[in-house]
């Protein structure tokens, strides 16, 4: 049996830190495993283009693994060709890189490992959250440029305390970012998700369900994005919804790049109709230099809290999810039943209720 793997190029850090799982140099740990069984496994980073090893192997692979922060798209025409493909892991959690509308049809199945690194992710939003209000990375670059003019930062620092802090998607993550928030007393918390909280859950944390989107975004001084990137949320975030955001709102988004739209959020931005923007996911991956995102900056001049993709891939978090990935494998092997929160697509029907209303 052949099992691919496309996951990233980890160069030298990845050959000094071999914590650092989820490298084409470190291969999820599972190379011995999978071999001393007679299976063959292919890793690669090479994932764009008819040439590459993604759409040379997918053709006779019966597993694939992939990873969100450097996505092999498994679109519906590469389905067609992978005509030997039962099974797609990935290693993380977000499977919208994988036509998840073919895999139904075409019967393939589709687990992540879920809650890998959930946690991993509320709190980079915090961070961001906190970096953005702060003002914090304006400030720090003042420092390394070997200025010292308060005023400059602090004109546009505020406090989290007494904030409205809204979450479009309350599930695993957008639950444990406002459980995160509780201790800052903000004003409210609030959120917009299609699957209400449990009663007892949204009482732990203090928050209130809104239903309209647009009436949800005005409401909110602080938006963050912790959805799945699917049909009904691609451009969610667009130059018309960005019209009913409060004039200075902070947006974080480490859900997905193309949940935003990215234009118009550099415009927002650019205008002063929001005052920052963070977060660590892009439309395209690795992200091309002149990507707006790099460099979109408030009337101030900050307001760019962007990263790489990584808030989800923590030295923790890739122990969790390479752990995961392998025990996914053993039971497809051993036909043992898969843990039922790791299934988003199963044999010919979403189990997951999480990517879109159907
Ligand atoms: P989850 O499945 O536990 O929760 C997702 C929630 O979003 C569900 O409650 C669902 O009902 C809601 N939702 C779906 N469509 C919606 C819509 N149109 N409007 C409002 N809410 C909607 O997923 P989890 O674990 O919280 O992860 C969420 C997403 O975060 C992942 O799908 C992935 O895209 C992203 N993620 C990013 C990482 C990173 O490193 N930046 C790492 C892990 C996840």
């Amino acid at each position: 049996m052949k099992v691919l793997a496309i996951l990233y190029k980890g160069g030298d850090a990845a050959k000094s830190e071999p914590r650092l799982l989820g490298t084409v140099e470190n291969q999820l740990g599972i190379r011995e495993w999978l071999e001393s069984q007679g299976h063959e496994y292919i890793v690669s980073d090479s994932k764009e283009g008819p040439d590459s090893d993604f759409q040379k192997h997918i053709v006779d692979a019966e597993i694939l693994i992939t990873t969100p922060f450097h996505p092999g798209y498994l679109t519906g025409d590469l389905f067609e060709k992978a005509t030997k493909l039962k099974l797609c892991v990935t290693a993380g959690v977000g499977s919208d890189h994988i036509d998840l509308n073919a895999a139904v049809k075409k019967g393939v199945q589709v687990l992540e490992v879920s809650g890998s690194n959930v946690v991993s992710v509320a709190e980079h939003v915090v961070m961001s959250i906190l970096l953005l209000v702060r003002n914090f990375v304006p400030a720090h670059e003042m420092i390394e440029r070997g200025d010292w003019q308060v005023s400059d930062i602090a004109r546009n620092a505020f406090d989290l305390e007494n904030k409205v802090v809204g979450t479009i998607g309350a599930g695993r993550i957008g639950y444990r970012v406002l459980q995160r928030l509780v201790p800052f007393d903000c004003k409210e918390l609030i959120y917009y998700d299609y699957a209400p909280l449990p009663e007892a859950a949204a009482k732990a944390v203090n928050a209130r369900r809104v239903e309209d989107l647009k009436d949800f975004v005005s409401q909110c001084d602080i938006v963050t994005v912790n959805c799945p990137l699917h049909e009904g949320t691609r451009g969610l975030v667009n130059a018309e919804l960005l019209k009913h955001f409060k004039k200075g709102a902070w947006l974080v988004n480490t859900a997905r790049g193309a949940i935003c739209d990215k234009d118009a959020v550099a415009a927002a931005l650019a205008s002063g109709h929001l005052n920052g923007y963070s977060g660590d996911v892009w439309n395209v991956q690795p992200a091309p230099k002149d990507h707006v995102w790099r460099t979109a900056k408030n009337t101030l001049g900050g307001g760019n809290g962007m990263v790489p993709h990584y808030s989800g891939t923590t030295l923790d978090a890739q122990a969790r999810y390479a752990n995961g990935t392998k025990k996914i494998i053993e039971n497809y092997l051993e036909d043992k039943a898969q843990e039922p929160g790791n299934i988003i697509v199963g044999l010919g029907k979403y189990e997951s209720k999480a990517y879109g209303q159907r």
